[in-house]
């Protein structure tokens, strides 16, 4: 691990960034374009999106300004919460490409396994359904990668009825304080790659005085601490900001090593920036 550009290999045998540029919450428009255009001035080459944030259009077009090569970035995308059929999954993929004026995209997710609007007693075969969407378009080349979001083992156990590819990657929910362990293990021995999303606890973390500490004796700040900390357990973190200063900050996590010691210590933290939504009874 020595810089944003290395990389973890799927089980597909792609290559994907080690760490992401998040982009949830970030508006569309100018405050989208000028965060991603810094995020690549910072090396980041890996950028998360998703339909549900809104702003695939003005990333699209920060890409195409930047000048950066198509073929080395990496780009994310998700499939909207409304749109869990064979039919609209096709349809929400082929708009994504768009709007984010490319013509195959790196890695495509199911976002939630059960969002509110499906849940009712055929949500399982409207998962399946929808993940046979993303297969076809990983088969046409549409999609270089395909996986899932705030996915259960459960919910995996529901796509493997009827699943002709794996799922690659699981984004979830990672950060000090937010930590399932059982999940995490049940990925790591299917070869699905954690994503760590919400890496700094969407801003929560910032006030926590273990991890002011540990930065203190680090020399680093409590964001670099965060995400070398996800680095180090092999997790995909994927921070967000909209300021340059932090974008970069954020990008400087290679000069230096957590102890064991350390690592543990976060690892003990429990609950400090609270707990993510369950997927199934989630009010979205
Ligand atoms: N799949 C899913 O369901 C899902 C859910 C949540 C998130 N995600 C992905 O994961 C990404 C990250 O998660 P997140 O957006 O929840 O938040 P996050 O990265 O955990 O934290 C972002 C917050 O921390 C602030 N921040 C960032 N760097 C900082 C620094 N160095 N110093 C001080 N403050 C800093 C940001 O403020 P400013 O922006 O004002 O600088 C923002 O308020 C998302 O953007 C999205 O791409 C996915």
């Amino acid at each position: 691990m020595k810089s944003l550009i290395d990389t973890y290999t799927l089980n597909n045998g792609i290559k994907i960034p080690i760490v992401g540029f998040g982009t949830w919450q970030t508006p569309d428009g100018a405050i989208a374009k000028v965060a991603v255009k810094s995020a690549l001035s910072s090396g980041y080459r890996h950028i998360d999106t998703a339909e549900m944030y809104g702003n695939e259009k003005s990333i699209g077009a920060a890409i195409k300004e930047s000048g950066v090569s198509r073929n080395s970035l990496f780009i994310t995308s998700k499939l909207s919460n409304s749109a869990h059929s064979y039919e609209k999954a096709t349809a929400a993929i082929e708009k994504s490409l768009k709007d984010l004026q490319v013509s195959s995209l790196d890695l495509f997710l199911i976002h939630w396994p059960n969002p509110k609007m499906f849940r009712d007693t055929d949500w399982e075969k409207h998962l399946q359904d929808t993940w046979r969407a993303l297969e076809d378009s990983y088969k046409a080349g549409k999609l270089k990668a395909i996986g899932v979001s705030n996915f259960k083992k459960h919910h995996f156990d529901i796509l493997k009825e009827t699943q002709t590819v794996k799922p690659m990657v699981n984004q979830i929910r990672i950060c000090p304080g937010d930590y399932n362990a059982q999940l995490i293990e049940y990925c790591k021995s299917e070869d699905i790659l954690l994503e760590a999303y919400s890496p700094l606890g969407t801003g929560k973390i910032f006030t926590d005085e273990t991890i002011k500490e540990l930065a203190e004796k680090n020399n680093r700040t409590v964001a670099q601490i965060c995400l070398r900390w996800s680095l180090q357990h092999g997790f995909l973190p994927l921070p967000k900001s909209i300021h340059e200063d932090r974008i970069e900050e954020n990008s400087h996590l290679f000069d230096f090593d957590l102890s064991a010691s350390d690592i543990s210590t976060i690892d003990s933290l429990k609950g400090i920036v609270g707990y993510v939504s369950d997927p199934d009874t989630a009010e979205f």
